[in-house]
């Protein structure tokens, strides 16, 4: 694909850009409790200004822009007096993801260098985000993963028993993102102060809410950087504080753990590089968008959308469990629940979530199916924001009539058909020939994904998760081959 030869319109070019998105998911429409969380309009119009006015300004170098550097040092002057530790240090960098590689880059460094550990591990729950692997794996980062108790909290004895003589760092979750409960950080972090590893809290989903639903009278375990023990903490922005993307913050009880953060480079022939964070020139925008919708929000903004938030989930939270075939996976400590299949008559197979997640888009919604792993069946997640909580009577609704509507499905019965196929694990020789048997059997055909997605749940859902893995990864690098007019 070639670039236009002459240039085009801005209204041509907005047009296009608009239409571009039609297929995307309607998120205004509060149908979709995922992805996106929605504070209201006029407050995504200050943090679109705020973006757009500070788009072109560099944070390569904060003496060159001292405007970034003050909008950064207040926005994490801001998270730290909010989760615990106002004279915390830290960062603001583009995500959860980068934020947990940050520390994780810190712990790795800090054992290499102060503890003298050749090769540096993480103790994390099975619960823990996907973004503790993918460091370990770009860090090159042990790692040794624990399963979690029967209500998917850490659990503190199996993850002592997993610090070994190479542990750099321990995680734990406030809440996990998959069924929203919250670690037992306070004994986890005395463990690990025993031990003498670090302890990172990853709150990155809740960490800036929880402070404020714990003042609406919601019960909040103590999970900051003032519990003794944690050594740094993960808080996005752009989750629960509404900050537009690109908005989340690291931040450690000690400057000198922070060091080992920070990269610098004065070995080339060029300017000089320090970089706290994984880029280098970055975008002013993300930064001022998030100081301005905290400003925006404010304390009293904050405070009502806990108490929105709180009473969102206590009405989904009762609503499940009038429903038949369908039950809430533990007791979810913040606004976002794990929804379980269960048998709608005695005997019976557990109604399939991936059916009734088909079944509720067909009704206009989108609820996000997770795969069972461990002691973690299939199930539906739910994240409840602002802009999705009045639509929960309708939402409940509809689950009712999708529940029952899922159970008559026929099973395809792939996953007894999968299951035996990988009984013994992952067969030798297993490559990209047996991926695309796979995906074609899930109804994968090319890059285009069927409308009901249950099929290729089911398929995923039977094999093993290296195999899981190798789908997912075969069917990115033909999505992204993926030419349409
Ligand atoms: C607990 C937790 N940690 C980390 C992340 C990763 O954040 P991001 O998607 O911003 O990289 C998420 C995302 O949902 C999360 O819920």
């Amino acid at each position: 694909m070639a670039i236009p030869a002459q240039g085009r319109s801005r209204a041509d070019i907005t047009a296009d850009l608009d239409a571009f998105k039609s297929k995307d998911l309607a998120w205004r429409s509060g149908r979709v409790f995922g992805y996106t969380y929605d504070a209201g309009a006029e407050v995504e119009q200050i943090g679109k200004e705020a973006y757009v006015s500070y788009l072109t300004e560099n944070g390569l170098d904060p003496t060159v822009f001292p405007s970034l550097l003050r909008l950064e040092t207040e926005i994490i002057g801001m998270v730290a007096a909010n989760v615990g530790n106002p004279n915390a240090v830290g960062h603001f960098t583009t995500g959860g993801t980068e934020s947990i590689m940050l520390a994780v880059k810190s712990a790795r460094d800090h054992a290499r260098y102060r503890r003298g550990i050749a090769e540096p591990r993480i103790v994390v729950a099975d619960t823990a985000h996907a973004a503790f692997h993918k460091a370990a794996a770009y860090l090159d980062v042990g790692k040794d993963v624990v399963a979690t108790d029967a209500n998917f909290r850490a659990d503190p004895a199996a993850m002592a028993a997993a610090i070994g003589p190479d542990t750099a760092m321990v995680v734990v979750s406030a809440p996990s993102y998959g069924h929203g409960v919250i670690d037992p950080v306070e004994e986890i972090a005395a463990i690990c102060l025993q031990r003498g590893v670090l302890c990172h809290v990853d709150a990155c989903v809740g960490g800036w809410m929880l402070p404020f639903m714990a003042r609406v009278g919601w019960p909040v375990p103590r999970f900051g950087l003032d519990v003794p023990g944690v050594t740094s903490i993960s808080v996005d922005l752009h989750k629960y504080a509404f900050c537009p993307k690109g908005a989340s913050t690291v931040l450690y009880n000690d400057p000198e753990l922070r060091k080992a953060q920070i990269f610098a480079c004065a070995g080339w022939t060029g300017y000089t590089i320090v970089n706290p964070t994984v880029q280098s020139s970055k975008s002013g925008g993300p930064l001022a968008a998030a100081w301005a919708t905290l400003q925006a929000i404010g304390d009293a903004g904050y405070l009502e959308r806990a108490r929105e938030l709180c009473d969102a989930t206590r009405a989904l939270l009762s609503g499940v469990a009038e429903i038949p075939g369908i039950s809430v996976l533990s007791q979810p400590e913040f606004c976002m629940a794990a929804l379980a299949g269960e048998p709608l008559r005695d005997g019976g197979a557990p109604v399939s979530v991936f059916h009734v997640a088909d079944e509720m888009r067909a009704r206009g919604w989108y609820v996000q199916p997770q795969l069972g792993l461990g002691g973690s069946p299939p199930n539906l997640h739910i994240s409840l924001q602002p802009g999705n909580t009045a639509a929960v009577p309708g939402m409940l609704a509809s689950l009712r009539e999708a529940v029952p509507a899922a159970a008559a499905l026929p099973s395809s019965g792939l996953a007894d058909t999968i299951g035996a196929l990988f009984a013994d694990g992952v067969p030798a020789g297993f490559g990209a020939e047996q991926v695309d048997e796979l995906m074609a059997m899930a109804g994968v055909a090319g890059a285009s994904l069927p409308a009901r997605m249950a099929g290729i749940n089911e398929v995923l859902q039977a094999l093993p998760t290296v195999a899981r893995e190798a789908m997912l990864v075969a069917f990115f690098g033909v999505l992204y081959r993926r030419r349409e007019a």
